[in-house]
């Protein structure tokens, strides 16, 4: 670990390239670009073959067998759980359910603390830049329980305005939901604060950290949020696993959100009594292969250390974002003071899908449309952005590759 903190103490971006097979690939028999990191990591080749181990050398289904595979299985398992707890620093293993990912996470706490303590009339607080993952879930759950959803406004840089939040707060608040890290704008969203005042009138909040936690240091117990969530397949890990972390009292007063297998401590034909935290809330067989290689993710991120991810990234995107500046007609979408590396903008005159495909053809992969922001979009008055998004792996001379590449499209579209 120490090692590779040295090396990269000039942040040897080259060496750390040669750990992802795929940033070697053609496409469009161009070197490949990928800045669609926002979207979805690539892996390093101790993922790629964690996962290959698993299924070839102890492949078993988990807390059930006791079998040599099965134990192994259930020990890996249950040790990323516990890297996991240190990852965000939790204070009890209990705290850390396996989901599918983000979205999963957040439709656990809507359905199960949603249905269980909201009252006809509450009110949950969401904010304008939320991903439709964090709007969908409440509301359902908004509808189910008669509680309204409200919405705390961002300014034109796209900052949530504290003084509206303020606002908006009373007793009637029982849940503020709301992202750390814009995947729309990049914006990173002062949490600590927002928690705080929602405590203060004794809301529950929930944070969604799919885009902040491969970026920025995360400490649960030191935010003070009573839940957390994050997928694997942003933080250099496999798709379809994800995490919630929830205040151990939170998690043991909420019902169980699906029935099966696991999450049960007896089952007559009356009835059934639930399991302990976690497995209370991970019934059937859980996905252990993604799970197991959760922790080799969490294990890469650290041997590289938060603080050299954030500042490389950080360099890229002050690189870009004034390289950017200079093409007239390109206007940035999400320009707060603290962002993560995300780059958004639209181009006078030119659709982001022709963009987009012309950037393709070159081999640069970048995401254009809403972004699962529709809401947002609509606050901006705009269909989508074109959107850059970088990550530990990304160069300045790709940056320059794509303002060539990016030039050349405006000149072609317009
Ligand atoms: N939420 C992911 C993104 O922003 C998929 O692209």
């Amino acid at each position: 670990m120490e090692t590779y903190r040295t090396i990269h103490s000039s942040y040897d971006v080259e060496h750390i390239r040669k750990d992802f097979p795929i940033l070697h690939t053609k496409v469009n028999n161009k070197s490949l670009v990928y800045f669609d990191n926002a979207a979805s990591t690539q892996k390093p080749l101790s993922v790629i073959s964690a996962l290959q181990e698993y299924y070839t050398t102890f492949n078993a289904n988990i807390h059930r067998g006791i079998h040599t595979l099965a134990e192994r299985a259930t020990h890996e398992f249950e040790t990323t759980r516990e890297e996991v707890r240190k990852f965000i620093n939790a204070s009890a293993r209990e705290e850390i359910i396996f989901t599918r990912g983000t979205t999963e996470s957040i439709n656990l706490v809507a359905s199960s603390w949603g249905r269980a303590f909201l009252k006809p009339g509450d009110e949950i607080l969401l904010s304008a830049m939320e991903h439709h993952s964090n709007m969908v879930p409440w509301f359902i759950v908004a509808r189910q329980q008669h509680a309204n959803v409200k919405i705390i406004p961002i300014n034109q840089q796209g900052e949530v305005i504290l003084e509206e939040y303020e606002k908006l707060l009373s007793e009637k608040v029982k849940i503020v939901s709301i992202v750390h890290a814009s995947n729309s704008l990049g914006t990173v969203n002062p949490i600590k604060k927002i928690i705080e005042r929602a405590h203060q009138h004794g809301a529950v909040v929930v944070v969604d950290g799919a885009q902040s936690t491969s970026h920025l240091h995360i400490d649960v117990q030191h935010l003070d949020a009573d839940f957390f969530a994050f997928s694997g397949h942003k933080i250099y890990g496999p798709t379809g696993i994800g995490v919630l972390y929830g205040k151990k009292h939170l998690l043991e007063a909420m019902p169980p959100y699906q029935g099966g297998g696991e999450m049960i401590g007896e089952v007559t034909y009356q009835g059934f009594t639930t399991n302990e935290l976690p497995y209370k809330f991970e019934a059937g067989t859980p996905n252990i292969a993604d799970a197991v290689v959760l922790k080799h993710a969490i294990r890469y991120i650290n041997t590289i250390g938060k603080d050299n991810i954030q500042r490389h990234e950080n360099e890229l995107l002050q690189y870009a974002t004034e390289k950017i500046s200079e093409i007239s007609g390109v206007k940035i979408i999400g320009q707060a003071k603290e962002k993560i590396s995300i780059l958004a903008f639209t181009v006078e005159g030119v659709h982001h899908q022709d963009i987009g495909i012309l950037l393709d053809k070159e081999g640069i992969a970048i995401r254009t449309g809403h972004h699962c922001t529709q809401p947002l979009m609509q606050r901006y008055g705009i269909a989508g952005t074109n959107r850059a998004s970088f990550a530990l792996y990304n160069t300045k001379s790709e940056v320059d590759y794509f303002m060539q590449a990016l030039h050349k499209a405006i000149r072609m579209l317009r």
